[in-house]
């Protein structure tokens, strides 16, 4: 499988903080990588480089082949569509309706669509998430569940390959906890989509994770699947797996 992302030795000082400190990490065309790591180790800095929010100091960054390290706002904008990326509270719009939602995302990132293709498109998504013929809804009137499912739709129409999750499930029952991985493997099994996702719910990262790495003082310091990191003999490692209160899963 190719490496739809590769980041290497990223450097990243932010108020003197060397957060990011020679980060390498590549990322393969349709698996599901989790991010694990302690609070304030760079996770969310990581992801906002991978969508232009944010720049490197040195190192590199190439998403699809093309080098993003010094990428201008205009080239960010020409690949923007290919990433999309849900943040923890779905930022869902109550004064519109879950179909026009979705059209505001299109008529953002793919404005040459008819409005045939929209509509087809829209209803296609909400298939996915489970949210069939709720166009004309107002997000308002759903469940916790259900705007989830509405957040995720309008992250994926307009056909994202690489998605970024940043903690999707914090602060979430383990109801919905649950649903929100459930959603993560039935796009990925529909659409074939590239997940990045960065949680410190390790049962979820279990459920979902084809590869699981951890950064720690701003680098990779561990990357294998599931079953590597259960039999892991790293005493970090370890101690990242049972949650030593003082230890990276505190938060
Ligand atoms: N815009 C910013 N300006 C200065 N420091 C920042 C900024 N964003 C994040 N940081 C610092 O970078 C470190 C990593 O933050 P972050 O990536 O948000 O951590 P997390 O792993 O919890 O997502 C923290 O020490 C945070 O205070
Ligand atoms: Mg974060």
């Amino acid at each position: 499988m190719s490496n739809i992302i590769e980041v290497k030795d990223l450097k990243k000082k932010l108020r003197n903080n060397d957060v990011l400190n020679g980060l390498t990490l590549n990322v393969k065309e349709g698996e599901t990588l989790v991010v694990v790591g302690q609070s304030g180790t760079g996770k969310s800095v990581l992801l906002k480089h991978l969508t232009g929010l944010m720049h490197a100091d040195s190192g590199s960054i190439i998403i699809k082949d093309r080098d993003m390290t010094y990428a201008s706002e205009a080239e960010w904008y020409q690949i923007r569509p290919y990433i999309g990326m849900l943040f923890q509270n779905g930022a869902i719009f109550d004064s519109l309706t879950v179909g026009q939602n979705l059209i505001f995302a299109l008529d953002h990132l793919a404005p040459n669509m008819t409005e045939d293709e929209k509509d087809e498109r829209i209803e296609y998504c909400l298939d996915v998430v489970g949210l069939e013929g709720l166009q004309n809804t107002s997000p308002s009137e759903l469940s916790g569940g259900m705007r989830k499912r509405a957040a995720l739709a309008r992250a994926i129409v307009a056909n994202p390959h690489i998605l970024l999750f940043d903690e999707p499930t914090t602060g979430l029952d383990p109801i919905m906890t649950a649903l929100v991985d459930e959603l993560i493997i039935n796009v990925k099994q529909k659409l074939g989509t590239t997940f990045i996702v960065v949680t410190h719910d390790m049962a979820s990262a279990k459920r979902v994770a084809d590869r699981i790495v951890l950064l720690y003082q701003g680098r990779i310091i561990f990357t294998g699947t599931v079953k590597d990191l259960e039999n892991t003999t790293d005493p970090y490692m370890i101690q990242f797996l049972h949650g030593n209160p003082h230890g990276p899963m505190s938060d």
